[in-house]
Order: structure tokens, then C-alpha cells, then sequence
């Protein structure tokens, strides 16, 4: 069992730059407004939202997960189109029993043909993509939901 009162929401790279990155594509909010929203729709969650740039930070961070049995909500980014590293950290997580929901801002499908491919999705709990913030929030929802 998760301990659904704690979740991790990881992060990867260029999240950091959301708000003013492809506003087009990505919105207008900030990384700290998504992560604002989400705790005024779960107030009674413990979020811990995470981001790096950095490929060892991220698998670290899923480790960290396992070991303490904590739900996690992943954005991968870049990493989600050919990090197997990353899907092989993603599985450890699946495999303990844990939730693991990839989100995405944008509909990676509805894009260049080398975000089409997801080497994360086939050891995730479900994927979520395509409604900007709210993506988040879905998969937040779905986390409370499974406790
Ligand atoms: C993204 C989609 C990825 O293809 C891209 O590399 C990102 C963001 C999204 O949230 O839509 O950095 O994961």
C-alpha cells in the first residue's frame, strides 16, 4: 500500500523553465503556480514537487520513492522519449505495488513524430497528457482515488 498522504511530483528537464517556455504549447504557468493549484484542490496532501535537469537526480529520486513507498506523479520530459534508465527507475516503483502516473502538459502524439514514442508509459500506472496544468490535477485525483 502507498502512502497516499505523501505525494512525489518529479519533474524533468526544462520543467523548470514552464511559465515562459513555448507558452504556446506548455501555458502560462509557472511549475510553482501548477504546484499551487494542486494544493488548493488537496490541501490534506503532502506534495513534494521536484525538478532537475539531471537524469541521476531523477532516478535517485524514484528510489527514494520505493523505499518509502510514496506515490509518484512523473513528467519526464525529453527523458520520456528514450530514457531507459529512467523506465528502468519507473518500473522499480510499479513493481513495489506503487501508483507511478506519467503526465504530460501537451499531447506528445499530437506532435514531432520522436515524441510519439514513450519508452516510460509501459511501466506506468496510466498516462495522463494533453491538458496543460490540469493533467497534474487529474492524476493527483487518481492517486487519492487508489489510496
Ligand atoms: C512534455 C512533452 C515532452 O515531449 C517534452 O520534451 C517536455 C514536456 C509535456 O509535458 O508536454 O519537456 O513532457
Amino acid at each position: 500500500m502507498a502512502d497516499t498522504d505523501r505525494v512525489l511530483v518529479l519533474n524533468g528537464p526544462n520543467l523548470d523553465r514552464l511559465g515562459t517556455r513555448q507558452p504556446e504549447i506548455y501555458g502560462t504557468m509557472s511549475l510553482a503556480d501548477i504546484e499551487r493549484m494542486l494544493a488548493e484542490h488537496h490541501p490534506d496532501v503532502a506534495l513534494d514537487v521536484r525538478q532537475t535537469n539531471d537524469e541521476a537526480t531523477l532516478i535517485g529520486w524514484m528510489h527514494e520513492a520505493v523505499d518509502e513507498r510514496l506515490p509518484v506523479i512523473l513528467n519526464p520530459a525529453a527523458f520520456t522519449h528514450y530514457s531507459y534508465a529512467l523506465r528502468d527507475a519507473a518500473a522499480l516503483v510499479t513493481e513495489a505495488g506503487l501508483p507511478l502516473i506519467e503526465v504530460h502538459l501537451s499531447n506528445p502524439h499530437a506532435r514531432e513524430t520522436f515524441r510519439h514514442t514513450s519508452v516510460i508509459s509501459g511501466v506506468a500506472t496510466g498516462v495522463i497528457a494533453g491538458f496543460g496544468q490540469h493533467s497534474y490535477l487529474l492524476a493527483l485525483d487518481q492517486v487519492r482515488r487508489q489510496g
